[in-house]
């Protein structure tokens, strides 16, 4: 195995003329990455009007959609970024990403090769399923590059991997480190359920079987005992988020599979939110909503975030403030969330006038 690529030389373009890679990757929200077939003409009917609603707008070339609609769906998809107004490209208010096939499919090399040319000024971020290791992404990476030189571009694609194989799991760290192009990741629960042997047939959410139940009470050995379920994914999440956070970048949940319910969907979002992920996958509308209210900061953490960073002055020593310390380090916290916050009062005008008629309390 070679060694990563150095320092002096990571932030070089892979093909001459290719454009320079971003040494940040731009905190651009992506509350909702909201999944479409493009080959499905009904579905992109809808686009249109989707535009402005929805952070992210992704079409889907990989699994669900039949082998026999892979050319419809990618043409499908150029056709779609070329007519739709105000979607992808730096200053597009709905970013335009695409899920390419796996690597090992006979489709991706098409995929790239029709894609970067026909509408890489308009695509922002390419999602690679089923990525093993960093192997994969320098894969795409140096292709990406040929390409966007071939094409003229001057603005580099970023490239998203979905954490779904054991061994994904096991590189996650060295994936996210792998190129300047990596933007995140995402949680891929149905196929890493599988790449595992994990007993489950679900796609995301928990299972009523993997649960912690109380002690027997050995007074009364035949009494209920109370027992709770417990999160399939915690691990994986945490591990992700580290993975990205330590890189530089966006960690996300993925599809939750079971659309009409809407309770454990927003449950397993918000659990992602506060480990530390940015967004989701939306599978359908409905999702949309739920992900763009669970990964929004509420008015009430806002408002005590600006009532911390207001009392803590020039951010060291310690406060009291409804009994409860607050330090340099709580601080930091709260400014994660101002931030947060302020990123999507940019794109969000709802949220901007319920964040700015908060009141800092002293
Ligand atoms: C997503 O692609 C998944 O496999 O869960
Ligand atoms: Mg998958």
């Amino acid at each position: 195995m070679s060694g990563p690529r150095s320092a002096k030389d990571f932030f070089r373009p892979l093909a001459v003329g290719a454009p320079t890679p971003l040494t940040e990757i731009p905190a651009r929200p992506s509350r909702a990455i909201h999944f479409f077939d493009p080959s499905n003409p009904k579905m992109a009917a809808k686009i249109p009007d989707m535009v402005g609603t929805v952070d992210v707008l992704l079409g889907n070339l990989e699994d669900a959609i039949k082998a026999d609609n892979k050319v419809a769906a990618r043409e499908g998809l150029v056709q779609i970024a070329r007519q739709t107004e105000g979607l992808g490209g730096p200053a597009a208010k709905t970013q335009l990403w695409t899920r390419i096939n796996s690597l090992d499919s006979p489709w991706v090399l098409d995929d790239l090769t029709t894609l970067i040319p026909a509408i890489g000024d308009r695509l922002d971020v390419v999602m690679v399923p089923k990525v093993q290791g960093a192997e994969d992404i320098h894969y795409v990476d140096r292709l990406l590059a040929q390409l966007e030189a071939k094409a003229g571009l001057t603005r580099p694609i970023l490239v998203h991997a979905i954490l779904e194989t054991a061994r994904g799991v096991a590189n996650v760290e060295e994936i996210c480190g792998a190129s300047p192009r990596m933007q995140g990741v995402s949680l891929g629960p149905a196929d890493l359920a599988a790449d595992r042997r994990m007993k489950t047939t679900r796609v995301g959410g928990g299972h009523p079987g993997y649960l912690v139940r109380g002690d027997r009470d050995v007074d009364n050995p035949d009494a209920p005992r109370p027992s709770y379920q417990q999160d399939l994914w915690h691990y994986t999440i945490a591990r992700m988020v580290d993975a990205c956070a330590m890189h530089g970048i966006y960690p996300y949940y993925g599809p939750f599979g079971d659309i009409a319910d809407v309770v454990a969907c927003e449950d397993q979002f918000r659990n992602a939110f506060l480990l530390g992920c940015v967004g989701t996958w939306s599978l359908h509308p409905k999702q949309i909503a739920i992900a763009n209210r669970v990964f929004s900061p509420s008015v009430e953490d806002v408002a005590h975030a600006r009532r911390v960073v207001a009392a803590m002055g020039d951010g060291t020593g310690a406060v009291m403030l409804d009994g409860k310390m607050e330090d340099d380090a709580s601080l930091k916290q709260c400014l994660v969330m101002v931030e947060l916050a302020e990123q999507l009062a940019a794109i969000d005008p709802e949220l901007k006038k319920q964040y700015d008629a908060i009141e800092v309390q002293a």
